[in-house]
């Protein structure tokens, strides 16, 4: 797949973060992430009394791929109160398990691979499990 639409990615990424549920950071994040066969998915940032146990939109936007039948995630735009957000290092390894170096990652307004926003990944190769279908 060639043309990304990022335009409707960062839109389907503001619309997530409408959802988010941010009592005490109060920043609400968007994830949305274009699969390889055409799908969009999204995720917004879930926060806790605990702190430390907050989900990142990313970690929803991965659970929504798995759920709607896997893939591979080609495109991934995450924003924050409004603005573009680059994914942090966790989450960074979460798409990379989903996407693999080509994946293109939208980093302040520019499209990124993996490869270059985690490299030396862990696991070094890009053979990943399929989705059990
Ligand atoms: N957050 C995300 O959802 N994704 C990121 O890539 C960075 C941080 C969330 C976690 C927390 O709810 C809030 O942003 C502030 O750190």
């Amino acid at each position: 797949m060639t043309n990304i639409d990022w335009a409707a990615l960062r839109s389907a990424a503001h619309e997530a973060a409408t959802f988010a549920y941010v009592p005490y950071s109060k920043f609400r994040v968007g994830a949305a992430g274009l699969t390889s066969d055409g799908r969009i998915v999204t995720g917004c940032n879930v926060e806790n009394a605990s702190y430390g146990l907050t989900l990142c939109a990313e970690c929803g936007m991965i659970s929504e791929l798995a759920r709607t039948g896997g893939g591979r995630l080609v495109a991934v735009c995450t924003v924050g109160n409004g603005a573009p957000v680059t994914p942090c290092g966790r989450c960074r390894q979460l798409l990379w398990e989903h996407g693999g170096p080509d994946m293109l990652i939208e980093v302040e307004g520019a499209p990124r691979r993996m490869s270059e926003m985690i490299p030396h990944a862990f696991p070094e190769a890009s053979n990943f499990t399929q989705p059990n279908k």
